[in-house]
């Protein structure tokens, strides 16, 4: 039976957390609005927009300089990503993704982030994708199951054949909630809820990956 893998991007193939961190910080300055790292763990898997949302926690700002900030602070995100490599691609990913090609299995992306294709195009991962749903998929972010199943109709699979690798609480929240077996990336108390779990994406065996959906 062909399963299909469905990937997120940022914490699972490569860590943009840190760079998402930088932009938001330079943004919160220039806006004297007050942020931390704690603040940004609570923006992992979340939404551009959303995520300025919890920056503000509950201030108001006017739309247009809503969507002035989720720019501004995308400019600059990207700026940071230009420097971006294969030397960027987490530990053991790539070895993983040729061992599911092997396999004969299908390979899809489902990430929130409207930076999907260029950051995959630098990693120079690509080719392994069969299809790429991203910020610009779907209307309802995750938690909506609604990215996955758009990967999963990409790749011409039941999304009971279809496994997700996710980082984000919000992330396996999504994937659950559209019906299809999840792998936590990370510790318990954020993708506790995944059928599995591993601390790191190099650490995920294919034979689990095959268990998850026998047959
Ligand atoms: C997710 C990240 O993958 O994409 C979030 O985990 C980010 O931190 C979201 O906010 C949207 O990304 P972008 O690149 O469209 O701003
Ligand atoms: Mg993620």
């Amino acid at each position: 039976r062909i399963l299909g893998i469905i990937f997120d991007l940022d914490g699972v193939i490569t860590d943009t957390a840190e760079f998402h961190y930088k932009a938001w910080q330079w943004l919160a300055d220039r806006e004297g609005l007050s942020f931390d790292r704690t603040v940004n763990e609570q923006l992992r898997g979340v939404s551009r927009r959303k995520s300025l949302e919890i920056i503000l926690k509950g201030s108001n700002m006017e739309e247009e300089r809503i969507l002035r900030c989720m720019d501004d602070k995308n400019a600059y995100y990207q700026t940071l990503l230009e420097g971006i490599s294969r030397q960027d691609i987490l530990p053991g990913v790539e070895d993983l993704l040729k061992g599911i090609r092997r396999r004969g299995w299908k390979i899809s992306l489902a990430s929130a982030s409207r930076n999907a294709r260029f950051i995959l195009e630098k990693l120079e991962l690509i080719s392994f994708f069969d299809g790429l749903s991203d910020g610009y998929s779907v209307v309802r972010p995750k938690p909506a199951p609604d990215v996955f199943i758009h990967a999963a109709g990409q790749l011409g699979l039941p999304v009971t054949q279809c496994i997700v690798v996710e980082d984000a609480e919000a992330g396996v929240k999504a994937a659950l909630e559209g019906g299809m077996k999840t792998v936590g990336i990370g510790p318990e108390n954020r993708v506790g809820a995944a059928h599995i779990r591993y601390d790191e994406p190099g650490l995920i065996a294919l034979d689990d990956l095959q268990s998850l959906i026998p047959g």
